[in-house]
């Protein structure tokens, strides 16, 4: 599904570009030099120390782990991950199957539903909104919020993404005020408490972690759940057999992840110092991303890896990143996709696309890879 991909790894695997947004840099398409960079200390996520200062006004949402390098990344992500352990994740079954089977009845009796927007893109919403206490009710303004930033424009006429992203912090910051008056056990309210224990998350940093994880929790796992939809729609065999074994689903969904990941770009790193990486000679301050989709694609990794098969055991990819930046939120966004691909497999008999496939349209930007809209008979 990624000619342009399979071109450019054969030809130039480390290729000089010109990003959508003027920057330059390295894009690197093969799956071995892609885990590379991730693991490579010599690319680093924080610019600041290259450039000095940071994006005026944004700072706010590049004060967390993401845009961190050792040590403060290890202090970043470990406070995090005290309030966001596997246990509470798994501890969220019950209730993400709950939600998931409101969703659903919301859909009996409906012919042609926009699965992105009833279904793919609430649940995990609902699911990160309760996880941090914010309510439910205001999910649309976080939507707004979140695409604007990650696609670069507020889509609203007269508005720009910098006011958007004013709002969002008017906004949290009226939540912080909320929650430090009435502690409610929420993980805000856990990382309010850390922070007033002097466990040293500072007031920005909390503002840095909550937008990270609300957009993280926006632009992601609805394109799991969208693109898995979309390939059992294209391989309907693949669709029957997960519905006559259903453990096969959690396979199933990293296959997807591998095959047609959400997150088309790592985030971008820079190199730290002048170097030298596969034949190229790297400047120190360019900027390197790693085209994970293509890495997926990667022949020399992955057997016919073009073919989506849901029997495909013990897949490497890379969609969740590699090393110390590997996704913080991979365990809930498995656990989603998990509970909400087999929650529509044993609801509905025959999906099927309700449009052609040429009509699909994907949503704009370069680091989110999803569909719109899914327009599906069920
Ligand atoms: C990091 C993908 C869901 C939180 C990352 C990275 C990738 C990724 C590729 C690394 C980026 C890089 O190294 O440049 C995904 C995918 C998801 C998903 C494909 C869904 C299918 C989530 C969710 C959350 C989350 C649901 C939390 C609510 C994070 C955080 C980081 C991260 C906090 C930064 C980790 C660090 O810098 O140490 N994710 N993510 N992700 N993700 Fe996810």
């Amino acid at each position: 599904p990624y000619p342009a991909y399979s071109k450019l790894r054969e030809m130039d695997p480390v290729h000089y570009v010109h990003f959508q947004d003027g920057q330059r840099g390295w894009l690197v398409t093969g799956y071995e030099d892609g885990a590379a960079v991730l693991k490579d200390a010599r690319f680093i996520k924080d610019f600041s120390k290259l450039y000095g200062g940071s994006m005026d006004g944004m700072s706010v949402f590049t004060q967390n782990m993401l845009f961190s390098d050792p040590p403060d990344h290890k202090r970043l992500r470990g406070l995090a991950q005290k309030a966001f352990t596997p246990k509470m994740i798994s501890g969220m079954r019950g209730r993400i199957q709950e939600i998931t089977d409101t969703l659903l009845d919301g859909l009996e009796g409906k012919k042609d539903v926009d699965l992105i927007d009833e279904f793919a893109f609430p649940l995990p919403i609902i699911v990160i909104c309760e996880i941090l206490g914010v309510p439910a009710e205001d999910r649309d303004k976080f939507r707004l919020w979140s695409n604007s930033l990650i696609e670069g424009t507020s889509g609203e006429a007269g508005v720009s993404v910098y006011q958007h992203m004013t709002q969002f912090i008017e906004y949290l910051g009226q939540w912080f005020q909320k929650v430090r008056a009435n502690p409610d056990g929420s993980l805000i309210s856990k990382l309010i408490e850390t922070e007033e224990a002097g466990d040293r998350l500072s007031e920005k940093e909390l503002y840095g972690l909550v937008s990270l994880l609300i957009i993280a929790g926006h632009e992601t796992t609805v394109n799991l759940i969208g693109n898995t939809v979309l390939a059992l729609m294209a391989y309907p065999d693949q669709q029957d057999m997960l519905r006559e074994q259903p453990e096969l689903v959690p396979q199933a969904i990293e296959e997807s992840l591998r095959f047609n990941g959400p997150v088309e770009f790592s985030t971008s790193r820079w190199a730290s110092e002048d170097l030298e990486f596969r034949g190229k000679r790297i400047h120190r301050g360019d900027v390197v991303v790693v085209a994970l989709n293509a890495a997926n694609h990667d022949p020399e990794k992955f057997e016919a890896p073009d073919r989506f098969d849901v029997l495909r055991e013990k897949s490497p990819h890379l969609a969740f990143g590699m090393g110390i930046h590997f996704c913080l939120g991979a365990p809930l966004a498995r656990l989603e996709g998990e509970i909400a691909i087999s929650s529509l497999l044993s609801r509905f008999g025959n999906i099927r696309l309700a449009v052609d496939e040429s009509e699909l349209s994907w949503r704009p930007g370069m680091i989110v890879r999803g569909v719109k809209e899914l327009s599906v008979n069920l």
